[in-house]
């Protein structure tokens, strides 16, 4: 399903961005463009960013942010 009309971006794009660090209305227009055009996918974009994520993508997402993290220090 498209999430952005504009900018042609589908919801599973917002679900793969939101999973890689881009977990905030910021990250999302830094990463997709959501939002930059007539702005109306602003709403289903915040929706999603509400949207429980699957146990799966946490855990994978923690993993992430403990390498970085380390990697960092
Ligand atoms: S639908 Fe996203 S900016 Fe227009």
């Amino acid at each position: 399903m498209y999430v952005c009309l504009c900018q042609g971006v589908r919801e599973a794009e917002v679900a793969d961005a939101v999973a890689s660090g881009a977990d905030d209305m910021d990250g999302l227009v830094e990463a997709l463009g959501v939002c930059t055009g007539c702005g109306c996918c602003r709403e289903l974009v915040e929706a999603l960013l509400d949207k429980p994520r699957p146990a799966g993508r946490r855990r994978a997402m923690d993993a992430f942010n403990r390498i970085t993290i380390a990697s960092a220090s």
